[in-house]
């Protein structure tokens, strides 16, 4: 084993330390370090003290919901949630607690008869750019998981995003490498701040739902390095999660938590990871994942077997190398343990929340991930109109919510429940659920005065005449979107096109609020006045969009991921499957023997933005895109050695956040895109501000023969506001660099 550092990463990268002068965390607000040596240690000293039956303990669970009937011999001490794993009382290690995830406290189709607090989407919190703001986030529902008894939290999804279609994407924050990493990474600290454990997942290449349980990641390993790995190295690099969730996809052929690839030899090898490896709930194909490097199966009602239990007990007696392994599996799940402290401060059920103080946390990020996508000045609105129409959305009611295990319910239920009931496990156990946070009420609270009226669009004709009367007209679209299905295209469904277009027609001062998974597309784009993309605004949705509205924030989101025009400019036109798969929320295989392939190595580590600028293409609106109230200006721009610095100014009346973004953008004369910094830098009107960014070398350089090169010569970088608006290149010529993870 590698000598473990002090300072704690679980990562012995030499980059790590590097990665956190960007726009990481300020060392004030991070949690303390975890001292993994020390946890390290006493988990190898507790494992010399367990029996043969002790060891295979902590190596697999339960997910204590009835989910065909009652659970036989339940413990007493389980929550409803996610997982269980019981503890051992003689050596003081307390049981795994386990609930999703990373929008809060899931609510478990009610089972536990409690609600949390909902932070908006992934995506919404992503778009905020704001590692500081992604980190009170991860506190938050972190302690709220620690209150209702839980000390696991599986939070810290990051999966790149692929395809927009992805039914996850919601779930999920970027499209690039650099930026889910460092953001991911401050949530999880945010979560384990409570001294409970986080989890980072799904380990790796899970880019869609559609056969999710057999669909085949194909992808040559520098691409995965340079793209989906490197967030999920970056992530666990600053984030030092305890925990690792593998996935339910084939990659090259092997299920992802039976990858001796994925989990020996990258992360437990190559980066050095020394928490452990749970399965994704009903990903353990065999007993053999265990030497492929899974540690805890989880879930295990939803497997074909109980592998971890006492087949792995009879192996380690009969084989040297299995009692080894299961050595090690004990000895990371204990250092993750002891590293958050979960011994020392034992979780129990009926803890305090501060509601209102969890609430304003949601609600601020919900401001600072809506992102204005077009004004054309109609935007803030006046307090003082007279006259407003709100259509659609169920904006009387609510917010909307994705679907699967991360959703969220509020104390006293959604707003508003749209049972899905269709083929597959979750089919009558999810639903389109709507937040309790009525925009209607916020935007009429905004407009004390105003006349405003509500229609919930159904009937086009009706609604545009109200709009025809009205000063201004807000249209709310959504996009119901689930863990266990991708949509089949990037359209607003149930006519919504039609109605937006229709009321635009009726009133030139139409602004679109869109309450979507992902990108959508928006044929009506040019009809309308505004545009802002709220996404799943989470608990306190409704004030945060009225806040933007009328200005009371100043919009500062950026989209974490491309908004194409059509499905035709993605690296797969068609989502593989989609054609020839029926729905299944469970992603199961139609036959033992079916085959899925999804062809990463179309794009390979040209992700989103990165596929755009190779193939030249337009998008609707390209990553990094965001408009405010304000204006700013971007200047500059010098590089020394990794070193970028440069200035942003807020040319405007009103006082705004630019997040300035640097590229590079040519390397040795070889057009290359990838973002290699950001800064989100609040100003106020005429101010400026200098800001310095240290580039993390793994984005400049390509994996290639085992490990990192940087080829010597130029590079050229230039600062954006999004990734295809961009200023004059600077280049720097930089020495050659190898090295390994
Ligand atoms: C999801 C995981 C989740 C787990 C436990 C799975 O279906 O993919 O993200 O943590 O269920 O609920």
């Amino acid at each position: 084993m590698r000598p473990v550092r002090h300072l704690a990463l679980f990562t012995s990268s030499t980059f790590a330390l590097l990665a956190w002068s960007s726009p990481a965390l300020a060392q004030s607000q991070m949690a303390p370090a975890v001292d993994l040596a020390k946890a390290d240690a006493k988990a190898a000293t507790v494992v010399r003290q367990m029996t043969a039956d002790e060891k295979t303990v902590l190596t697999h669970g339960i997910m204590p919901l009835p989910l065909a009937g009652p659970i036989p011999n339940l413990p007493a001490d389980a929550v409803p949630g996610a997982g269980y794993i019981p503890g051992i009382e003689r050596l003081g290690i307390p049981a795994l607690k386990e609930t999703d995830a990373s929008l809060g406290v899931s609510y478990v189709m009610g089972l536990r008869g409690d609600g949390a607090t909902a932070l908006p989407s992934g995506v919404s919190q992503a778009s905020s750019w704001n590692p500081e703001l992604m980190y009170r986030g991860g506190a938050m529902i972190g302690s709220e998981a620690r209150a209702k008894g839980f000390n696991v939290l599986l939070a810290g999804g990051v999966n790149l995003m692929r395809d927009p279609r992805n039914g996850r994407t919601f779930e999920y924050l970027a499209e690039d490498p650099l930026l889910s990493g460092i953001l991911v990474g401050a949530a999880i600290r945010g979560v384990q701040s409570n001294n409970i454990i986080s989890t980072i997942k799904h380990f790796a290449l899970n880019g869609q739902e559609t056969g999710r349980k057999f669909v085949d990641a194909k992808i040559t390993e520098s691409a995965a390095r340079e793209s989906d790995l490197l967030a999920f190295q970056i992530g666990i690099e600053q984030g030092q999660p305890g925990s690792v969730m593998c996935a339910y996809n084939r990659v090259w052929g092997e299920q992802a938590c039976a990858s001796d690839w994925l989990l020996n030899k990258v992360l437990k090898q190559s980066w050095g990871y020394k928490g452990f490896v749970m399965s994704d709930w009903g990903a353990v194909p065999n007993l053999d994942a265990a030497i492929k490097g899974l540690d805890q199966q989880s879930g295990e009602q939803l497997d074909p077997g109980v592998f971890f239990g006492d087949k792995l007990k009879e192996k380690a007696a009969a084989d040297p190398t299995w009692k080894a392994r299961l050595d090690d599996m004990n000895r990371r799940i204990l250092t993750a343990i002891y590293a958050s402290g979960l011994d020392r401060h034992p979780v129990k059920p009926g803890g305090k929340i501060d509601a209102i103080a969890n609430a304003q946390v949601a609600e601020e990020v919900a401001k600072q991930g809506i992102v204005l996508l077009k004004n054309n000045g109609a935007l803030p609105l006046a307090k003082s109109a007279k006259s407003i129409a709100v259509i659609g959305g169920y904006a009387d009611g609510g917010v909307l919510s994705g679907a699967g295990s991360s959703q969220v319910q509020g104390e006293g239920g959604a707003a508003v429940v749209r049972p899905v009931f269709g083929k597959g496990v979750w089919a009558g156990f999810i639903a389109e659920q709507y937040h309790r946070s009525s925009p209607l009420d916020a935007i009429q609270a905004q407009a004390k005065d105003a006349k405003v009226s509500y229609r919930d669009g159904r009937y086009i004709a009706d609604a545009v005449e109200k709009a025809r009367q009205s000063e201004v007209a807000i249209v709310f679209a959504t996009q119901w979107t689930t863990e266990g299905l991708d949509v089949p295209d990037l359209s607003l469904p149930n006519g919504q096109d039609e109605l937006i277009a229709a009321v635009a027609a009726a009133n030139p001062n139409t602004i679109v609020v869109l309450e979507t998974g992902g990108p959508v597309k928006m044929p009506w784009l040019n009809k309308v006045a505004g545009v802002i993309a709220a996404w799943y605004p989470g608990a306190r949705g409704g004030p945060a969009i009225a806040s933007v509205l009328f200005g009371e924030t100043n919009p500062s989101g950026h989209l974490p991921l491309t908004f194409p025009q059509s499905e035709s400019q993605l690296p797969r036109p068609k989502l593989d499957g989609s054609d020839t798969l029926e729905p299944d929320f469970a992603g199961n295989p139609p036959t033992p023997d079916a085959k899925l392939v999804a062809d990463y190595d179309i794009e390979g580590s040209d992700v989103g933005y990165r596929w755009f600028a190779r193939k030249g293409q337009k998008p609707l609106f390209p990553f990094g895109f965001g408009l405010s109230y304000t204006t700013f200006e971007n200047t500059d721009l010098k590089l020394k050695g990794l070193t970028a610095s440069f200035t942003v100014k807020n040319t405007g009346q009103r006082a705004g956040a630019e997040v300035a973004q640097l590229y590079l953008v040519n390397r040795n004369g070889e057009a290359k895109q990838r973002l290699a910094g950001f800064a989100r830098v609040d100003l106020a009107p005429g101010a400026a501000k200098t800001v310095s960014v240290t580039i993390d070398p793994r984005i400049l350089a390509d994996w290639k023969d085992g490990g990192w090169t940087m080829p010597a010569g130029d590079y050229s970088f230039a600062l954006g506001s999004d990734a295809q608006t961009l200023t004059a290149p600077v280049k720097v010529r930089l020495q050659t660099k190898k090295w390994k993870d």
